[in-house]
């Protein structure tokens, strides 16, 4: 099963970020948004990591300022920005990388499944929803996995591949190979809430903002404490900031609403009221610090 055309719906955050590793990794990309503010913004950004990578390639001498030069115009052709879902009827791979909800992404998934054609394999970046009811709703279950992917995609390694009890052997296989070739590691898990990853991430964010809710030390010093006492590259506070407290919050909602009782998932008052003010991390400029730009003031 060999996947060379992929379509990534969703430009924002995530999806910049999977359309560009994908181009990255030799494949032909749609990326797709029904917006063309949105998309423009999405290629924009893809367009500056690009220069980033190319610049650093050039500066640690792996290459020469031409080659550099070459290899972003090659990873750039391989991305073709599309409005038109129906761009996406012959690809191979369709990544969803939209709203986190999930009565709008099954929609989107029932869609998908009446208009691709039958062999191509769906997948998923959620963070926080049951892939299996997505890959019901898509018609084609078997054919159906997560691949969740992490922030900065174009930065960190890893990525996700969930897979139901329905997911065949063969796409599995397909999709960590996929995986693989756009420079990411696959671990592979069941499709349980939060996965590998935020299962364990999210429930230690929410003890550093009770800690600090509680007064017990301050913001500063929680992150210098995992920073420096656990060799972290971030503190649990500038995480938060970083993936965003309105995420951080909807993953909390949506486990919430199906294990009420489980206190690892016990929302924080500070963050659902930073997110009712709109301080929702970095990209607004204020989170649990004040931002300029990408750094902390
Ligand atoms: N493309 C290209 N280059 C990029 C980039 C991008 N998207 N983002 C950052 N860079 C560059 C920076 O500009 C910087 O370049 P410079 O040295 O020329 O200034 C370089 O990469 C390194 O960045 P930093 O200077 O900020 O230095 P760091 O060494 O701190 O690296 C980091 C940044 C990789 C983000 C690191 O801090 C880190 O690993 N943080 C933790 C991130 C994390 O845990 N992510 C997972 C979040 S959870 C998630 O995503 C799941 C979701 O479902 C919630």
């Amino acid at each position: 099963m060999k996947i060379e055309k992929v379509g990534v719906v969703g430009c924002g955050l995530m999806g910049h970020g999977i359309v560009q590793i994908a181009a990255q990794g030799g494949h032909q990309v749609i990326a797709m948004e029904l917006d063309q503010g949105a998309l423009d913004k999405g290629v924009a950004r893809i367009e500056k990591s690009l220069a980033k990578l190319a610049g650093k390639a050039v500066e640690k001498g792996k290459q020469t300022e031409e080659e550099a030069q070459a290899w972003v115009a090659e990873v750039r052709g391989r991305i073709t920005p599309s409005t038109d879902p129906a761009s996406l009827t012959d690809c191979d791979l369709v990544v969803e990388a939209i709203v986190e909800n999930l009565d709008v992404k099954k929609a989107f998934f029932a869609q998908l499944g009446q208009d691709v054609k039958p062999g191509a394999i769906f997948a998923s970046n959620t963070s926080s929803f049951p892939v299996g009811e997505m890959a019901e709703a898509s018609g084609r279950p078997e054919r159906f996995v997560g691949l969740h992917f992490f922030n900065p995609v174009q930065l960190m390694r890893l990525v996700e591949v969930v897979r139901t009890d329905a997911t065949d052997d063969e796409v599995f296989a397909a999709a960590r190979a996929f995986g693989e070739a756009c420079g990411k590691t696959p671990v592979g898990c069941k499709d349980t809430p939060g996965f590998v990853v935020n299962r364990l991430l999210v429930p230690y964010m929410v003890q550093a903002i009770q800690m600090l809710d509680r007064g017990d030390a301050s913001k500063e010093d929680i992150d210098t404490a995992m920073q420096l006492g656990c060799g972290y590259p971030m503190g649990p506070l500038t995480l938060t900031d970083y993936v965003g407290l309105d995420t951080t919050l909807f993953i909390l909602q949506g486990w919430t609403d199906r294990y009420p009782s489980d206190p690892a998932f016990a929302i924080p008052e500070s963050l659902t009221q930073k997110v009712a003010e709109g301080k929702l991390g970095r990209k607004t400029g204020e989170g649990y610090y004040v931002w300029e730009g990408d750094k902390k003031s």
